[in-house]
C-alpha cells in the first residue's frame, strides 16, 4: 500500500449545478462550497497531508458573467479574513498560484495579508489556484527562464520558474461533479499523478469522500515507467 499522499489536488467543481439542483442562484452553490473548502482544509491537515491545492478559479472563469466574477472575489476576501486566524491556529500556511496580478486589489490585499499571517506555519500547505492556467503558467516560467539567462531548458532547469517552486508534484489529483477532464490545471506537475473522478458535486464532498479517494489512491501500483518487478 502507498503511504497517504502527501500533496492533494483538487479541481473543485459542481457548485452551479448544486446551486441549481436545490433552486437557488449559483452563487448560493459557491457560498456551500467556501464551507466545503474550510472542511476538506481541516480533514486533510488532520490527516496529516503536507500540501493541499485547491483549484479554485481558472483563467478562463474570467469569462463567466460579471456578476458571478465579483460574487466570487467577493467570497473569497470574506474567507480570507472570516478564517485567517483559523488557519494560524491549525498551523496552515497560505499560498497561491496562478497570474495574482490580474487579480483586483481587494483580492491582492487579503491575500498578502493571510500570507503574512501565515507565514511560519508548519503543519500543512494550503495552495489556493486563483486566476491559474497552466498554459499561461509554463509560457511564463519560460519567458522568466530565458530572461535570467537559463541556455540549457530541462525539465530541472524550467522547475523553478513554476509558480509551483519547493511544491513537490501533487500525488493524487480529485475532481469533483463527474467531468472527466483536467481544465488547464497543473498540466506540467501532474505527469504522474494519479486521477480520482467522483460523481459528488463540490458542496457535498465530505471528509468520507476524501477518504474514499485517498483509500483508491494507496492500493495504486505506482510504476513511473518501471516493470512492476523493478519496484
Ligand atoms: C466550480 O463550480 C467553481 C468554479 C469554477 C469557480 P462551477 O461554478 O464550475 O459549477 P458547475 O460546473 O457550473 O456546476
Ligand atoms: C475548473 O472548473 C476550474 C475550477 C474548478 C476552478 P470549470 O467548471 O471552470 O471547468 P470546465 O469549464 O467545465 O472545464
Ligand atoms: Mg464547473
Amino acid at each position: 500500500m502507498n503511504p497517504i499522499p502527501k500533496h492533494i489536488a483538487i479541481i473543485m467543481d459542481g457548485n452551479g449545478r448544486w446551486a441549481v439542483s436545490h433552486g437557488r442562484p449559483r452563487i448560493e452553490g459557491h457560498r456551500k462550497g467556501i464551507e466545503a473548502v474550510e472542511n476538506i482544509t481541516m480533514a486533510a491537515n488532520d490527516l496529516g497531508v503536507s500540501y493541499l491545492t485547491l483549484y479554485a478559479f481558472s483563467e478562463e472563469n474570467w469569462d463567466r458573467p460579471l456578476e458571478e466574477v465579483k460574487a466570487l472575489m467577493g467570497l473569497l476576501v470574506e474567507f480570507l479574513e472570516l478564517k485567517r486566524q483559523k488557519l494560524v491556529d491549525k498551523g496552515v500556511k497560505f499560498t497561491t498560484i496562478g497570474d495574482f496580478d490580474r487579480l483586483p486589489d481587494v483580492v491582492k490585499k487579503a491575500i498578502d495579508d493571510t500570507k503574512k499571517a501565515t507565514a511560519n506555519c508548519k503543519k500543512m500547505n494550503l495552495i489556493v489556484a486563483l486566476s491559474y492556467g497552466a498554459r499561461a503558467e509554463i509560457c511564463r516560467a519560460l519567458q522568466h527562464a530565458i530572461e535570467s539567462g537559463v541556455k540549457n531548458v530541462t525539465p530541472e532547469t524550467l522547475a523553478p520558474y513554476l509558480d509551483t517552486v519547493g511544491i513537490p508534484d501533487p500525488d493524487l489529483l480529485i475532481r469533483t461533479s463527474g467531468e472527466l477532464r483536467v481544465s488547464n490545471f497543473l498540466l506540467w506537475q501532474i505527469a504522474y499523478t494519479e486521477f480520482y473522478f467522483t460523481e459528488t458535486l463540490w458542496p457535498d464532498f465530505s471528509l468520507a469522500q476524501l477518504e474514499q479517494a485517498i483509500e483508491s489512491y494507496r492500493q495504486r501500483e505506482r510504476r513511473f515507467g518501471k516493470t512492476s518487478e523493478q519496484l
